[in-house]
């Protein structure tokens, strides 16, 4: 379902104040997501100059697919989705199709027909434009009237996890919990934390650490962008999932240009926490599916593919054979 995004007319609310390591308000569980997809891709290039990586398909679904869905399993069906310039047949991927649904219909090909209508049955998909892609931070700003006054979950377009392990729910109850900014983390390779946003973590109360059953919780005492290998404060690196109280859009007005000249969502977190604001994380032991560089896709890939139950036993033995160089030359029929 698409919808029109209404204009917020509640006031600013989140949270404040000192962070001591226990809940601080016991808020109402986000209900909305904002998606930014309005970035240019270019770490997947030529591919991504006319199609949209978010468009890019996982075995028969687009990847922005199985993230609406990961959404709209977490009880989120109210999804701002953050486009740009030559981005808007994401857009149509979750409309309806009425002459497409007609001819299938007229066909009988009943699971085709419900497969495509079911895309615009996930949730009410509403779309603004970020006129030009000047970073995350930025794109999330675009969602203060949307989310109006709410704590809000934000979905990057580009990495999505396992269907049977959701991360989502849980950092839903804890941000009811805390009323503070909730991230979360993968445990990554001690050579590889100069590639992402890293956390410095401490122990939390056990009453928090019981809301998640995606992972062990932690606080999160700092954060620090790309920080040269030997000089991390841990190997937690934070990925595309985070749910934030309101306050960050002021904390994103006062946010300058960081890296790369853009104005960056985890210098606005760093300002929050830097007042007060609790943070916390969890350390999700699921796995998780980045499909914003090419090799992260094809693993993507390969490994739902493998997992299909309709496409997995063929593929799985083609794969077999072609890695033992035998697999014959033809495709599937
Ligand atoms: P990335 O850092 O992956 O940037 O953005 P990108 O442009 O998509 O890809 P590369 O790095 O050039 O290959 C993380 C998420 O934030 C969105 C992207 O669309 C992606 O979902 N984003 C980023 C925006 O919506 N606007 C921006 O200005 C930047």
């Amino acid at each position: 379902m698409l919808g029109h995004t209404p204009s917020a007319d509640r006031t600013a609310g989140g949270a404040g104040g000192n962070a001591p390591d226990r809940p601080v308000t016991a808020a109402r569980r986000a209900t909305k997501a904002v998606i930014p997809a309005a970035g240019l891709a270019t770490r997947f290039l030529p591919a991504t100059k006319a199609v949209p990586k978010e468009l890019l398909p996982v075995v028969d679904r687009p990847v922005l697919q199985y993230i609406v869905e990961e959404a709209a399993s977490a009880s989120i069906n109210d999804i701002l989705l953050v486009t740009g310039r030559g981005k808007t047949s994401m857009v149509d991927h979750f409309d309806r199709n009425p002459y497409l649904e007609s001819r299938l219909e007229a066909k009988g090909d009943i699971a085709r027909l419900n497969a495509v209508r079911r895309t615009s049955e996930l949730a009410e998909i509403y779309t603004c434009r970020q006129g030009e892609p000047l970073g995350l931070g930025h794109a999330v700003s675009y969602a203060e009237s949307h989310v109006g006054g709410e704590p809000f979950a934000v979905l990057l377009a580009d990495e999505f996890c396992a269907e049977d392990e959701p991360l989502l729910p849980s950092m839903l109850d804890l941000q009811a919990q805390t009323g503070g900014i909730v991230l979360s983390f993968i445990e990554i390779p001690e050579d590889q934390v100069n590639r992402y946003g890293i956390a410095s973590v401490e122990e939390v109360d056990p009453s928090l650490a019981a809301v998640s059953d995606a992972g062990s919780v932690v606080k999160v005492t700092g954060l620090v962008e790309k920080p040269p290998v030997g000089e991390a404060p841990s190997n937690l690196a934070v990925v595309g999932r985070y749910v934030l109280p309101f306050s960050i859009f002021d904390a994103i007005r006062r946010t300058k240009p960081g890296s790369g000249g853009e104005i960056q969502l985890t210098d606005a977190m760093a300002i929050l926490l830097a007042e007060g604001t609790p943070v916390h994380g969890i350390v999700y032991r699921g796995h998780r599916y980045d499909t914003g560089i090419p090799l992260g896709y094809l693993q993507a890939t390969v490994q739902l593919a493998c997992e299909r139950e309709d496409l997995g036993p063929a593929f799985r033995q083609w794969l077999v054979d072609y890695l033992a160089g035998s697999s014959p030359a033809g495709g599937a029929s």
